[in-house]
């Protein structure tokens, strides 16, 4: 069966290189995988103050975790860190307390940057918060690009034949691992 996989793009940037990255990794995936973007650019900063009287983006960002079969994010690293809009969207899906969307989600985690250490200590905070949130993450292959312009032609597809290979690796077990957690998550399994 098709999986549905919402991902986030943690940069709100116009020229945002890890949106080139999700658009290049959506061509090379299997087709049995169906990508739809989940936004966060209109998300007010979360307070628990909202948790009484939830705002319709807040509701929709979690019905759009909760109906997906696996999440992905595909996100730059700021300041040694997770962008704080895309922090922000996780503070919403996380609440109100006891209504956790991101609970038994397979998730992936992904991110491009100039530098050589390709998002790496990001991805490292990003596995505290979603052990927090009990999302069980692919743990291997992990997936540090880092970003040449001239591997990307106009249209984000790439040119570099050894980075879409490797995206191509990422991607089909990026699938593998949503398919034995759905498989673990269904009813009647131990
Ligand atoms: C950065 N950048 C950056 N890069 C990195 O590898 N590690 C880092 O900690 C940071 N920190 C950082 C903070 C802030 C506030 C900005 C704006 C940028 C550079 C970053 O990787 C580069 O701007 C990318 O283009 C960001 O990805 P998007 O937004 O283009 O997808």
């Amino acid at each position: 069966a098709p999986f549905k996989i919402g991902y986030f793009v943690g940069s709100l940037a116009t020229g945002s290189i890890n949106r080139v990255l999700a658009n290049a990794l959506i061509k090379l995936a299997p087709e049995d995988l169906k990508f739809s973007e989940i936004p966060i650019r209109d998300l007010p900063l979360y307070s628990y103050d909202y948790d009484a009287d939830f705002p319709a983006e807040g509701r929709a960002l979690k019905e759009a975790i909760e109906s997906s079969d696996g999440i992905l994010f595909v996100s730059p690293e700021y300041n040694r860190s997770i962008p704080g809009a895309l922090k922000n969207a996780i503070d919403w899906g996380s609440r109100p307390w006891g209504t956790n969307s991101f609970a038994r989600k397979p998730t992936g985690i992904i991110g491009a940057s100039p530098g050589s250490i390709g998002t790496a200590v990001m991805q490292s905070s990003m596995r505290s918060v979603l052990s927090f949130l009990d999302a069980p993450q692919l743990n291997a292959p992990e997936a540090y690009i880092q970003y040449k312009p001239d591997a990307f032609d106009d249209d984000g597809e790439l040119r570099d034949e050894g980075t879409a290979k490797f995206l191509r690796h990422y991607i089909e077990e990026y699938s593998a691992f949503v398919a034995r957690v759905l498989a673990a998550n269904a009813p009647g399994h131990i």
